[in-house]
C-alpha cells in the first residue's frame, strides 16, 4: 500500500549509485507528481559535506531540467534532500537519524513511513541494516528496507548474508533489486507471452532450437576494475540480471500475477537448471586495443587476474517444455557494441517446400531501442517466385512515440513505495540462482577454467562463434541484418 508520508533515506549518498540512479530515479518520479506528498528524502553517509555541496554533486545527475517549470521542480526537490553525514556502525549515529526522522515526521499528520534505500558497497549492509532496525524503525508506519547487489559471492557467502538479513528484517519488508527487472522489455516478457497465445505456444522444444539471452557493452572497467576483478563478469550480469531474464522467458505460466505466484514460477523453473558444467563455459578477457587499454592494464588490476570481462555460458532447463534446448547467456565488457537482446532461433521446418527458406527468430531488444521482432521468410514482391527474409517489426519509438519509458530505477522505487514485490528478487530465487553458477565461479577462481583474450572493441574471443554453432544456432547466410537503420 501506497503511504502517504514517508521519509525515504539513501544511506551511501555519496556514492556512485546514489548519484547516478538513486536521486536522478527520486527526481524523475518528483517531477511527475508520483511520489508521496509529504516526503522528506536524507541522504545519510560517512563523508563530511554541507548542503550546497551535496546538492551540487546530485543536482550534477539531474537531467533533462530545461523548461522554468523543471528547473522550479528541480528547486523544489533539493529542497526536500538533505545530508546527514555519520558512521555506518555506531548507535549514536543512527540514533541521531532517527532523531532527524523524527522531527521531520512531526511536521506531518500521522507517523509517517520508512523507506531505505541502501547504496551501499556490501562489506557495510548488515552492519548497517542492524543499525536501523534497532535504531531506526517507525512504530507508526511501514519499515521498508532496499538492497542491491552484490549479495555475497557464492552460494554459501550468499546464504550466510542473506541470513543476517533475515534475523533483522522480515521478508516483506526486504527490496531486493535487480534493476533489469525494472527495464521495460524485461516487465515485458511476461506480458508478450502470456497475453499472446501465438507466442508462447511456440515457446518449447519442438519448435526452438536455442535461445541466446546477450548482453554486451562498449566499455570496460575502467576506473572500476579493483572492484570488478573480486567479481567478474559472471557474478556482475549472468547469476543476476540474465539469470532473471532466462526465468522470465522459459518458466511456465503463473498463478496468477500476484508476487508471490510470479515467483513461485521463477523459482520452479530454475530448480530444473542443473549446475553449469565446465564444457559449456567460454571465457575471455580483454586487451589493449585501438589505443584502448586492456583489462590488466588498470594499475588496481592484479597482473595476474584471470578475472574474466566475457563469458558465454549455456544452461540447460530440464523440463517437459525445454529438455533439450541451450540456453546461451552471453554478457562482455569492450566489445564492439552495446546492446541487450534475448533471441529464440527456432529449427528448420523437417520437409521444406522452400529450400531457401532460413530460420525464424523472435527477438525482444531490451536495450537500446526497445523492439520485439520476429524474423519470417515472405514471397520476394513481384512476379517471380522466392523466398526473402524480413520481419514484422515492433520497435517501440515507431509504434508508441507518445510513451516516456521509465528508468529501471523509477519503476523499482515505486513500486518498493507500495510495497509490490513483484519485480524484486525473493530469498529462494537467489538461492537457487547461485547454485547453478557457484561451481563454475569456483573453477575460475581457481585458476581451473581460464579466459582467452579478445581485443577492445572486438566481439568477444575467437572461438565465439564456434562455441554458439557447437549449440545448434545457424548463422544467416542471406545477408539479413536487422535492424540496421534503427540501431542508434
Ligand atoms: C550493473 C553492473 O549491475 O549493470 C555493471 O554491475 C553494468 O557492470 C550494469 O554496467 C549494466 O546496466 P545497464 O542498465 O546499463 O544495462
Amino acid at each position: 500500500s501506497f503511504d502517504k508520508e514517508t521519509i525515504i533515506v539513501v544511506l551511501g549518498a555519496s556514492g556512485d549509485l546514489a548519484k547516478k540512479k538513486t536521486y536522478p530515479a527520486l527526481f524523475n518520479l518528483y517531477r511527475l507528481n508520483l511520489l508521496p506528498k509529504a516526503l522528506a528524502i536524507i541522504g545519510y553517509a560517512r563523508t563530511k559535506m554541507d548542503k550546497d555541496t551535496f546538492h551540487g554533486k546530485i543536482g550534477e545527475f539531474l537531467k533533462g531540467v530545461d523548461s522554468d517549470e523543471d528547473k522550479k521542480k528541480k528547486g523544489d526537490f533539493l529542497n526536500i534532500c538533505t545530508y546527514t553525514a555519520g558512521a555506518y556502525d555506531k548507535d549514536e549515529a543512527f540514533q541521531q537519524l532517527n532523531k532527524d526522522m523524527e522531527e521531520r515526521e512531526s511536521k506531518f499528520e500521522n507517523g509517517a513511513s520508512r523507506l531505505f534505500y541502501m547504496a551501499l558497497p556490501p562489506n557495510v549492509f548488515t552492519v548497517v541494516a542492524e543499525g536501523l532496525k534497532k535504531n531506526c524503525y517507525s512504530k507508526n508506519g511501514h519499515n521498508r528496507i532496499i538492497i542491491e547487489k552484490p549479495f555475497g559471492k557464492d552460494l554459501e557467502s550468499s546464504r550466510e548474508m542473506m541470513g543476517k538479513l533475515k534475523e533483522l528484517w522480515k521478508e516483506e519488508e526486504t527490496f531486493r533489486i535487480d534493476h533489469y527487472l525494472g527495464k521495460e522489455m524485461v516487465k515485458n516478457l511476461l506480458v508478450t507471452r502470456f497475453a499472446n497465445p501465438i507466442i508462447d505456444a511456440v515457446l518449447n522444444k519442438d519448435l526452438v532450437s536455442n535461445v541466446q539471452i546477450t548482453f554486451k557493452e562498449p566499455f570496460g572497467t575502467e576506473g572500476r576494475g579493483g572492484y570488478f576483478d573480486e567479481f567478474g563478469i559472471v557474478r556482475d550480469i549472468q547469476q543476476n540480471h540474465l539469470s532473471q531474464v532466462l526465468s522470465l522467458v522459459a518458466m511456465e505460466k503463473p498463478k496468477s500475477f500476484s508476487a508471490e505466484h510470479i515467483r513461485d514460477a521463477k523459482v520452479e523453473v530454475l530448480k530444473s537448471v542443473p549446475p553449469i558444467k565446465d564444457a559449456d563455459v567460454l571465457l575471455g578477457q580483454y586487451t589493449a586495443a585501438k589505443g584502448k587499454p586492456g583489462y590488466k592494464d588498470d594499475d588496481t588490476v592484479p597482473k595476474d587476474s584471470n578475472c574474466p570481462t566475457f563469458a558465454a555460458l549455456t544452461l540447460w532447463v530440464n523440463n517437459k517444455r525445454w529438455e533439450g534446448v541451450p540456453f546461451i547467456m552471453k554478457a562482455g565488457k569492450a566489445l564492439n557494441e552495446g546492446k541487450v537482446e534475448i533471441r529464440v532461433q527456432f529449427k528448420d521446418e523437417k520437409n521444406k517446400l522452400f529450400e531457401n527458406a532460413q530460420r525464424n527468430e523472435l527477438v525482444w531488444r531490451v536495450q537500446p531501442q526497445e523492439a520485439i521482432y520476429e524474423k519470417i521468410c515472405t514471397k520476394v514482391p513481384g512476379l517471380q517466385m522466392g523466398t526473402i527474409p524480413t520481419d514484422l517489426d515492433l520497435t517501440y519509438k515507431d509504434r508508441f512515440s507518445d510513451f516516456r519509458l521509465p528508468e529501471a530505477y523509477e519503476a523499482l522505487i515505486l513500486d518498493a513505495l507500495n510495497g509490490d514485490h513483484s519485480n524484486f528478487v525473493r530469498d529462494d530465487e537467489l538461492d537457487v540462482s547461485w547454485k547453478i553458477f557457484t561451481p563454475i565461479l569456483h573453477a575460475i577462481d581457481e585458476g581451473k577454467l581460464k579466459p582467452e583474450s579478445y581485443e577492445y572493441g572486438s566481439r568477444g574471443p575467437s572461438g565465439l562463434d564456434a562455441f554458439i554453432e557447437k549449440y545448434g544456432f545457424k548463422r544467416a547466410d542471406d545477408g539479413y541484418d536487422w535492424p540496421k537503420t534503427n540501431v542508434a
